[in-house]
């Protein structure tokens, strides 16, 4: 089989099965480029090139998998988030670009001068997407990750790997609900994106999500909130004064955010927009030394 011949044939199958049906050339040029090893422009500039049989096999089990449904970042084994090319696959949370508005907030609230050796905490780090991005800008910056999955630091670990973070990347399993292990010293930044998908709305998310992510990664329980309080109440305790946190959250619980960390003795509490000029996520300082 040819190039143009694979990738129309994947299309149509991909069309027929609902799957991102105004996606599927691109998303079928994708797959074959993973299984002959070349990028887009390469298909795009040799539709006449015959595929040996090995290709064609692999390339037919990817099409199969996500005509099942399955994420097409899990299949590529990579999500562009940032500045960064992310390792992802079952049974991590998939980065998605809201989050990118976050790290552009956080980032225009620290003062250049300080930006040398932050501290920066992640809480639910996943893919370590967050953590990865701050350091990756902030040259000289050390940081520490926490999730409770195993699967999902091996990816946050090989991910600082790659990017030749990891002298610079520390990253520990445990629950945040709980006690904490020993951190060394307070942070200048706490970042956390939890899961905050409200338990009763789990069952109407699309079936490449609530089918192939882990339902940790998802499920904020009632309301979607489970985690914020504890969340704040860490990150309350673990800043250094004047010390920032972001939050990401869903639209509707940036209200209830705002007022929580008000509460706790957040100052300059404010919501962060995402790309579709939605609330998104929330900022505050704790304590006053580290004005911008
Ligand atoms: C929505 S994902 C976000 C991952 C990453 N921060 C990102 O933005 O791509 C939430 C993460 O929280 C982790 N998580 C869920 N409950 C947790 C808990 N109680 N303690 C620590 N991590 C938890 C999940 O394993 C998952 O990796």
């Amino acid at each position: 089989m040819r190039v143009l011949e694979a990738c129309t044939n994947a299309a149509a199958l991909l069309k027929s099965k609902k799957v991102q049906p105004e996606n599927v050339m691109l998303e079928a040029q994708l797959l074959l480029g993973r299984a002959l090893g070349v990028d887009r422009a390469y298909l795009i500039g040799h539709p006449e090139a015959c595929l040996a049989e090995a290709v064609e096999m692999r390339f037919m089990a990817y099409v199969e998998r996500r005509s099942k449904g399955e994420p097409i970042a899990y299949i590529l084994g990579k999500k562009a988030f940032w500045t960064l090319e992310l390792q992802v696959g079952p049974g991590v949370f998939i980065p998605r670009p809201d989050t990118e508005c976050l790290i552009e907030a956080i980032l225009s609230r620290l003062e250049p001068r300080k930006r040398k050796a932050l501290a920066v905490l992640d809480l639910c780090t996943g893919s370590g997407a967050m953590l990865l991005s701050l350091l990756s800008e902030l040259q000289g910056a050390f940081g520490v990750g926490l999730d409770v999955s195993s699967g999902a630091l091996a990816f946050a670990l090989a991910n600082a790997r790659t990017m030749g973070l990891l002298s610079r990347a520390l990253f520990v399993r445990a629950d945040i609900r709980g006690p904490l292990p020993f951190l060394p010293r307070r942070f200048d930044v706490v970042v956390s994106n939890p899961p905050y998908i409200p338990a009763e709305e789990l069952s109407s998310l699309p079936r490449d999500i609530l089918g192939f992510e882990p339902r940790l990664a998802l499920d904020g329980g009632d309301g979607g909130l489970r985690l914020y309080p504890g969340l704040i109440g860490q990150a309350a305790s673990l800043l250094a004064s004047g010390g920032l946190l972001a939050l990401e959250c869903a639209s509707a619980q940036a209200g209830c955010l705002v007022e929580w960390a008000s509460a706790s003795g957040g100052e300059d509490v404010c919501t962060v927009k995402d790309y579709g000029g939605m609330p998104r996520g929330i900022l505050a300082r704790f304590g006053k030394e580290m004005n911008s």
